[in-house]
């Protein structure tokens, strides 16, 4: 066998598990020289949450935030995660923004799109699958990996063999919710490895405590690359940490060849990070703990901390562990979705109601409706059509690809946001987070316009240093 390659998370999901996606881009470029000279696959660092966090929270543009860590990573790929036709948002969107983004992110500097669909539906990979060959990607679909009735073995060898004809370059297993256990990663990428001819690419998260062995296992049985996070904020609700497995490979067929001096080093600074994201109550002792609710009711962790600010908004934190009871049936009654963005939330919000009203499918929430009619794409099983009917009552749920249903947006999009959309990116952040980007572009005005400000009474006082400002580039 060959060396197992590393890609690191730290600038993506580790933080967005860890410390709800806080990070910011200045914290991230003085390890960048570092990160790239380490030698991974690649590195995850954009995509997911952080997308929507940069714009809502850190008053920071994502794009911007790319092309910063493009130039400071000129060596290592960039890897992004996509969610399919949902983009980075939390419904479908039409495929000329599919196509829009994907081109965006690319000529931008993601080189690796991994691209998954919260149901597994894969008419709902395919304008992802297709733009990011047609711009130059590296395609990564995902299978996203759960545990139910009908997510067998079988079910997930077939799923990676359409994900292959469709033209998958490299294919991930991803496991977000830490369910693949030591022994059946072992004989699921034994049978991958033996089935499909593409790499395969594991990312699981360590909250169960089970990770490191499951890679382990994984790499036994021959997988080619993981997604390990430095140790600095690595494991618990986040990836198992680099440099255990980095050192447990070492000397064997699977060694690999990185150096863990320069990972040390490289934690050490993103231990500083990770006090600062403490200090500041975004990290919490409880997500670095080993919490193994995950393997008796299959809730992933960042659905959990969810869990208990919902519950805590209703008065009803004592209602904790009837909610964890109710989830996997409300899950069973929709037909088995795996539970990940957005179906993680909108099972755990429909079993909150179910629990706090009193009386099961009582209320029902926008989405849990779509959901009951086919608006996310198909569901892995039957869902229980009496529940099917209080939701949606007569009507036919479709069948189609959902998003063949949506005209273009794009050109509406552009119009809508006007001047304050300064290109193209622009637009794309407005289309996914309207009222976000919009005061985000708002922000950037004022900024500047106290900026030229100042430097106007700079220069009546006889200063006349030009002062440059990089919002105003593209
Ligand atoms: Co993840």
């Amino acid at each position: 066998m060959t060396k197992l390659m590393i890609t690191d998370t730290i600038l993506r999901d580790a933080h967005q598990s860890q410390a709800a996606t806080r990070m910011r881009i200045e914290e991230m470029l003085p390890a960048c020289e570092m990160l790239d000279s380490i030698g991974y696959w690649s590195l995850e660092c954009w995509g997911g949450a952080t997308f929507d966090s940069c714009l809502r929270f850190l008053n920071e543009d994502p794009w911007e935030r790319l092309r910063k860590l493009k130039k400071a990573l000129p060596k290592t790929k960039l890897q992004m995660l996509f969610r399919g036709q949902n983009i980075l948002g939390y419904k479908h969107y039409a495929d000329d923004i599919v196509e829009k983004f994907c081109r965006s992110a690319i000529e931008n500097g993601i080189e690796v799109m991994r691209i998954f669909d919260a149901l597994n539906d894969v008419r709902n990979l395919e304008a992802a699958i297709k733009y990011t060959k047609k711009y130059g990607g590296i395609c990564e679909p995902a299978i996203s990996y759960t545990v139910s009735p009908v997510h067998n073995e079988d079910y997930f060898v077939k799923l990676a063999k359409e994900l292959e004809q469709m033209g998958a370059d490299v294919i991930c297993i991803k496991d977000m919710a830490n369910l693949l256990l030591p022994y059946d990663a072992y004989s699921l990428v034994k049978r991958l490895k033996s089935e499909v001819s593409v790499p395969i690419h594991l990312h699981t998260h360590n909250t169960a405590g089970t990770g490191d062995m499951t890679y382990l296992m994984a790499a036994q049985a021959g997988v080619d690359i993981v997604d390990c996070a430095l140790s600095a904020m690595g494991n618990g609700t986040a990836q198992p940490a680099t440099e255990p497995l980095v050192a447990t490979l070492k000397g064997t067929d699977r060694d690999t060849g990185i150096d863990l001096g320069e990972l040390a080093k490289a934690s050490r600074y993103f231990l500083k990070v990770s006090e600062r994201l403490k200090a500041d109550g975004f990290i919490s002792d409880k997500s670095l703990k080993v919490d193994t609710n995950i393997l008796m009711y299959q809730v992933p962790g960042g659905m959990l901390s969810n869990l208990v600010s919902q519950l805590k908004q209703a008065n009803a934190e004592d209602k904790y562990y009837e909610v964890l009871e109710e989830i996997p049936r409300v899950r069973k009654d929709f037909g088995y979705p795996p539970l990940v963005t957005p179906t993680s939330q909108i099972v755990g919000t429909q079993a909150v109601l179910n629990v706090i009203s009193g009386q099961r499918y009582k209320m029902f929430t926008k989405e849990s409706k779509a959901v009951l009619a086919g608006e996310y794409g198909r569901l892995p099983a039957p869902v229980n059509e009496e529940v099917r009917k209080m939701a949606i009552g007569d009507k036919e749920p479709i069948t189609c690809r959902p998003a063949d249903l949506l005209a273009p947006e794009f050109e509406k999009c552009r119009e809508e946001a006007g001047e304050h959309a300064r290109n193209d990116e622009d637009v794309l952040s407005y289309a996914l987070f309207p009222q976000v980007a919009m005061k985000f572009f708002e922000t950037r005005e004022e900024n500047e316009r106290k900026t030229a400000e100042e430097n106007a009474s700079l220069e009546t006082n006889g200063i006349t240093t030009i002062f440059v400002d990089d919002m105003t580039a593209n």
